[in-house]
């Protein structure tokens, strides 16, 4: 049985003057016990937005507009704060994008980690969270002594190990890490990945992973979902994803990426950019950059199709 079911998410932002852009819309997938979805997409496709609408995190600008995030049977857009309380952190914990570098610098790692426990994890006392911090370092590949730090002795990577130390504060069974490899070496990249799928595996945790790195996604993840302009363009398994990939957007994302079978293939650029939220087209989001569009693209917007079993894809041309 899945562990969350988000269905037919949509998220607006609500502007000063008073219109609604549409951020995220109809976005639906499920997660299993111990699985791992990667979304991914170009900068500003909602994928972030996406996250914080399943943890109800969203800015005070930010608005549900429909869709149910089941977590086993419950659906937490019908919760109160408070009930809600009972899933975040507890059930579900985010690595929020760019966390790292928000860790407090005047403060020791340990004590800030201690703190979020505190919060979150009712009741515990000062002595039982500094014994906590202790074992959640540990199990994410540091020493209990790190504790002491402050962030600046610590790299890029290290604080972000601590980051993921915080989240599982709470032996959450879901982990949402935003772009946990951004701005970090290719060698900690790859340490971070592998801390990842260690603990996914050891903890049995489900992870979602964004990125718009379609090679970290290959190295962990199960599912992919491919975000465009807000929208589901494609939703398979990681095999389907990248051997047989039927968005044009997917197709153009794999080959704006190497390929290690073929070295010499070259690589693609997408010309344009995604569409901006106050002028999104009438059609299929994708249209004005696609490369094999037709006549209804620009016209009337691709349904998300099942091509076949657990392959879903949102283009005319797929379709038929
Ligand atoms: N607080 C906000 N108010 C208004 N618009 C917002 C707000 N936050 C994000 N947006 C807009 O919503 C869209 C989706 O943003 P989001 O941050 O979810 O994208 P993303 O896929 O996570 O991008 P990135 O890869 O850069 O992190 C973007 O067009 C962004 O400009
Ligand atoms: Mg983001």
């Amino acid at each position: 049985m899945a562990i969350l079911d988000v269905r037919n998410l949509s998220v607006d932002y609500l502007t000063d003057e008073g219109s609604a852009l549409h951020a995220v819309e109809g976005v639906s997938f499920s997660l299993e016990q111990g699985s791992s979805l990667g979304l991914v997409g170009e900068s500003g496709c909602g994928k972030t937005t996406a996250m914080l609408g399943v943890l109800r995190l969203l800015p005070a600008e930010g608005r549900i507009i429909s869709g149910e995030v089941r977590c086993e049977e419950v659906d937490l857009l019908q919760l109160s704060e408070r009930e809600m309380r009972q899933y975040r952190w507890t059930r579900m914990a985010i690595v929020f994008q760019g966390a790292m570098n928000a860790l407090n610098p005047v403060r020791r790692v340990g004590d800030q980690i201690a703190e979020a426990i505190m919060l979150h994890g009712a009741g515990t006392d000062k002595k039982a969270a500094g014994k906590r911090v202790g074992e959640l370092l540990e199990m994410v590949g540091m020493t209990a002594e790190m504790a002491r730090q402050y962030p600046h002795q610590c790299s890029g990577g290290m604080r972000q190990r601590a980051m993921i130390a915080m989240a599982l504060a709470c032996s959450p069974d879901i982990l949402i890490a935003d772009e946990p490899t951004t701005a970090l070496d290719v060698m900690i990249q790859a340490q971070i990945l592998d801390l990842l799928q260690h603990l996914q595996k050891e903890l049995e945790l489900a992870i979602i992973l964004v990125t718009h790195d379609l090679g970290v996604v290959a190295e962990i993840c199960d599912d992919v979902l491919v975000m465009y302009g807000g929208k589901t363009a494609e939703y398979a398994s990681v095999d389907v994803i990248y051997n047989d990939p039927l968005h044009p957007y997917t197709q153009r994302l794999m080959q704006a990426f190497p390929d290690i079978d073929n070295p010499t293939s070259s690589l693609v650029s997408i010309p344009g950019y995604p569409p901006p939220l106050d002028a999104l087209p009438a059609g299929c989001r994708f249209e004005p950059r696609c490369h094999c569009k037709s006549d209804i693209c620009a016209v009337e917007s691709p349904p998300l199709m099942a091509v076949r079993p657990g392959h879903y894809v949102a283009c005319h041309q797929a379709r038929g």
